[in-house]
């Protein structure tokens, strides 16, 4: 196990995309456990799914900083504004910054590739320009599973060859941990990439699959189900998440000098995933279960008759899950959320956001 080497309490924190689903989870978190914190929030609020979400996500960051006198500031801006990332960082003086701020998705980058490139490289490129210029303790920052494209290995371990990703997504992703590394080398700034792997829960992103099935099935539409179910895929809940982004925030990698004089690059990377598949058609049957239980479908609701099991689409991959040996011999934690709770939480918070 790695010992902690970065204090959080009485410290700044930044938090770029601090109203997104992860963001403010983390925010939360932080908040609860961390005595004296201080965190400056960033966020754009931009409109890729319903802003009303990250509005509610906010207003919960303001409930619990009034009930925990943490320190809030938020600011409405652009990461791939220069002038305004650098304004922030000579300001605030961060110790630690979590780079969780990105265009998701992986469909959207084929008619929107501008804002991929906006915000993922250009807006990354202002936070590690900005750790060069104001000296942080650590920079954590979010990759993602996708980068491992259509790696055919299973689990998914950051020993694998990832140079062939298979949307603009997964490769501004690839490029941060690219960037990442020659910055920490240059520079010698502690950094850590995290690939998350299909993260959800209460105030999830609506353009994740179980939250698209949700609407469908309330506006009596069909899902479509595909490789007739026989899918396998890491559903991360999003407290273990923000539970390893806490842990992994307060181990920076050591600096280090080489034989040759220069800093070694302080620089990791680890997944964050379940680490446990589950299979599509289960997936499925635990949310129509959890969302009967809370009441967003009525009891007698035909699931059969919305529900279409199809063939794979081409591209899809039968099985993806997360080797996350290192993260549980550095941090010696591992997710462990069940399904059925996860799917509980968010079946609940989708009524009481929706339906009351
Ligand atoms: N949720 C997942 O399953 C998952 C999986 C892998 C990786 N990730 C990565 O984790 C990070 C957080 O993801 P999330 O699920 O919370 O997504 P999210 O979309 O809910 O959060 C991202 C937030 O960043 C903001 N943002 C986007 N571009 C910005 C910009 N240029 N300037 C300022 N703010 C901006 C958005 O408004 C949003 O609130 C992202 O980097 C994402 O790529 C997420």
């Amino acid at each position: 196990m790695l010992t902690p080497n970065v204090e959080l309490s009485n410290k700044t924190v930044l938090v770029t995309g601090a109203a997104g689903f992860i963001g403010a989870n983390l925010v939360l978190e932080l908040m609860r456990n961390v005595p004296e914190i201080h965190i400056v929030g960033i966020d754009n609020m931009n409109d890729y799914y319903d802003p009303a979400i990250k509005e509610y996500r906010l207003s919960k960051i303001e409930e619990k900083a009034q009930e925990t006198g943490a320190l809030w500031d938020f600011a409405y801006g652009n990461i791939a504004d220069k002038a305004l990332i650098d304004s922030l960082f000579s300001e605030y003086k961060f110790d630690v910054v979590v780079n969780l701020a990105a265009q998701a998705g992986v469909r959207y980058s084929i008619e929107n590739p501008d804002v991929y490139i906006e915000s993922n490289l250009i807006g990354f490129y202002n936070i590690l320009e900005a750790c060069r210029h104001n000296p942080v303790a650590h920079l954590v920052y979010a990759s993602s599973s996708s980068v491992y494209g259509s790696n055919k290995k299973i689990p998914y371990s950051t020993d694998d060859k990832v140079d062939n990703p298979v949307s603009l997504y997964a490769a501004t992703k690839k490029s941060n941990e690219l960037m990442a590394h020659a910055y920490s080398k240059l520079y010698n700034i502690p950094s850590t990439g995290l690939r998350f792997f299909t993260v959800y829960g209460p105030a999830g992103r609506p353009d994740m699959a179980y939250f698209g099935f949700t609407n469908k099935l309330l506006n009596g539409e069909t899902i479509k189900i595909f490789n007739y179910g026989n899918c396998k895929r890491d559903f991360t809940y999003v407290d273990d998440i923000v539970e390893g982004v806490k842990r992994v925030m307060q181990c920076a990698p050591e600096k280090e000098v080489g034989e040759d004089g220069l800093p070694v690059p302080p620089y990791r990377v680890y997944n964050i995933g379940n680490s446990h598949p589950e299979n599509l058609l289960d997936f499925v049957d635990t949310l129509q279960q959890e969302l009967l239980r809370a009441g967003v479908l009525p009891a007698d609701y035909d699931f059969e008759a919305h529900k279409e099991l199809v063939a794979m689409q081409p591209g899809d991959v039968p099985i993806t899950y997360a080797d996350t040996s290192a993260l549980e011999r550095d941090f010696g934690f591992k997710p462990s959320t069940p399904l059925r709770t996860g799917l509980r939480r968010f079946a609940e918070w989708y009524k009481e956001f929706y339906l009351k």
